[in-house]
């Protein structure tokens, strides 16, 4: 059984990345070492039979001597620990869910149900570095793999409502304070079946307005609200999760520039909602050629086992294609597919995923799963 480091199992994708890893039996065959950048020498998680202490994250001399190496430890940590690693020669996989090494040419962003061919080729090519893609990417290619797999995707734009959890747990526990002070602010207006709507408004918006309203993580109020930019500003316009979009499809898929196949151009707006866990997107997509409605549904069935089609009509859409019917799974339902008044090559869709589990955790598991062969 091959050792594997296992870093940053304590925090909310670490945490949902060891609870699949124990739904799906993963510790039955490898031998973890858990590891802590705060708590060396505690001990190890009590559902772990026999993992021992906590190994130190930072000691390069004890990450060397293992052959895989799992981490959703964060960004900083891979900066800080990834490099010196490599440079004590360690020759190792490295697994990771965040975006620090991601674009490298020496890294391969992972989801084997969409990739395992690139996945394979690089394994064959003793490529070392396999890193899980952005969430929203993930998600959006575990719905639409049919399309592109038929290579039918002409150019694609989407519109993304992403949850709180996408910044973090902080984050979400901002959410859900702002909802309550929001509530409690009003509460007795609400209980009141004749009070006016206009002054419970109002006093929502004072509130939001109101700098007391806990934002230090988001910056501004996220509930009743919602925010037209995610992550930096790359000063031409497009936030960096806009940017991923296009460059991680691409890579994940082996196109564009370094593959034979040509990019695929792929654009829109990030955008920030009030959800918890589960990233939804709206997507205009221009097809190569006319393909009929039925045709597009089976490829989307297809495409992956967890791609569901959610038919277009108003309850299904409404009680099947939201955060809420499919947080905490691992479906993908795909719905709102119509062709749209551009033409009949145009068509719309609108996807959700669980943003922790095929948006982190769930394509690091199953590389691992690869990586032990
Ligand atoms: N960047 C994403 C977000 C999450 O902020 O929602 C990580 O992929």
């Amino acid at each position: 059984m091959q050792s594997v480091g296992i870093v940053g199992w304590r925090g909310m994708v670490g945490s949902v990345l060891m609870q699949r890893m124990r739904e799906e039996g993963d510790f039955k065959l490898i031998n973890p070492v858990f590891f802590s950048t705060s708590n060396a020498g505690g001990a190890a998680p009590s559902w772990a039979e026999g993992a021992g202490l906590l190994q130190d994250a930072y000691d390069i001399d004890t990450l060397k001597k293992l052959p895989i190496i799992l981490t959703a430890q964060g960004g900083d940590y891979t900066t800080k620990v990834y490099p010196q690693l490599r440079a004590a020669g360690w020759d190792g996989i490295w697994i990771d869910a965040a975006s620090t090494l991601r674009m490298n040419d020496d890294a391969i962003i992972v989801l084997d149900p969409v990739n395992r061919h690139v996945i394979d080729t690089a394994m064959q090519k003793g490529i070392k570095n396999y890193i899980g893609g952005n969430c929203t990417v993930s998600c959006m290619l575990m719905g639409l793999a049919g399309l592109f797999r038929e290579d039918v995707v002409e150019w694609m734009t989407s519109m993304t409502y992403q949850a709180a959890s996408g910044g973090g747990a902080k984050h979400m526990r901002e959410l859900i304070s702002q909802f309550g002070i929001l509530n409690h602010t009003v509460s007795d207006l609400l209980a009141d079946p004749a009070s006016a709507i206009l002054e419970i408004d109002r006093q929502v918006l004072a509130q939001q307005r109101d700098p007391q309203l806990p934002r230090d993580n988001f910056g501004v109020p996220l509930a009743g609200n919602l925010i037209p930019w995610i992550d930096k500003d790359l000063g031409n316009g497009q936030s960096r999760e806009e940017w991923k979009a296009q460059a991680e499809t691409n890579k994940i898929l082996g196109r564009g520039e370094g593959f034979d196949l040509p990019l695929i151009p792929i654009d829109g707006l990030c955008v920030r909602i009030g959800a918890m866990r589960s990233h939804s997107q709206a997507l205009t997509i221009k097809l190569k050629r006319d393909i009929p409605l039925d045709e597009i549904e089976d490829m989307i069935k297809s495409g992956t086992p967890w791609a569901r089609y959610i038919p277009n009509v108003r309850e299904n859409s409404m009680n099947e294609l939201t955060p809420v019917a499919i947080s905490g799974t691992l479906d993908i339902p795909v719905g709102r597919l119509r062709k749209l008044n551009m033409g009949s090559d145009y068509i719309s869709a609108f996807t959700v995923g669980d943003q922790l589990l095929w948006g982190a955790a769930e394509p690091l598991r199953r590389m691992l799963r690869i990586a032990i062969g």
